[in-house]
């Protein structure tokens, strides 16, 4: 058992939509489950586990959204999907944003690194989530597309003329997460809450 809190509501959301927990799942939960990389830099979630909190969000939202309008996806591909969309940030780590007064930032809390082979948010994580979990074509282009016209790695009439049903859904329960569901400095900043 686990004491990342998010693997273990994302492992009873699992038993609440009546998916099994596949052994892949239990190798991704294993690679990542110390990962405490935050979901953004400055907006959601900008804070350690940050990426597990969201990736919960978004297989809460999209399984509600799949249940509620009766899209009829499977369960298990909907939450393979949302598990892998932003293994990016899992693997491109942002740090601690340090200002020379060697405080850590309010307003940017963490930055990006610099260093290495930067492929894309989509493509890396379509590439490292398909070391753990065979796609279908729907699949993989949702966790491509995830981000729908901001996926810059494609051209925008590519995005308008393929993007499928499957990929809207992940992509809107991917923005009701972060931009409605999680805390945001942004917000913060304009009184909203
Ligand atoms: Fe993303
Ligand atoms: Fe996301």
């Amino acid at each position: 058992m686990t004491d990342n809190i998010w693997i273990q509501k994302i492992t009873e959301l699992c038993a609440e939509y009546n998916v099994g927990v596949s052994s892949q799942m239990e190798d991704f939960f294993k690679a990542y489950a110390d990962n405490d990389a935050p979901a953004s830099t400055q907006h959601h979630l900008a804070k350690e586990f940050g990426n597990w909190e969201h990736i919960y969000n978004v297989c809460k939202s999209a399984l509600m959204l799949n249940k509620v309008f009766n899209l009829g996806y499977s369960e298990y591909s909907i939450v393979k999907v949302c598990l892998c969309h932003d293994i990016e940030k899992f693997e491109n780590k942002a740090v601690p944003n340090v200002l020379k007064s060697g405080k850590v930032s309010e307003a940017k809390p963490y930055v990006y690194p610099k260093e290495g082979v930067f492929l894309g948010h989509g493509v890396t994580s379509l590439i490292e989530g398909l070391k753990y979990f065979s796609m279908d074509g729907l699949e993989k282009q949702a966790v491509l597309m995830h981000m729908a016209m901001y996926s810059y790695e494609l051209d925008t009439d590519t995005i308008k003329d393929r993007m499928t049903r499957f990929t809207k859904l992940i992509h809107f329960a991917d923005d009701i997460s972060a931009s409605l569901i999680e805390e945001s400095f942004q917000d913060k900043k304009k009184g909203d809450e």
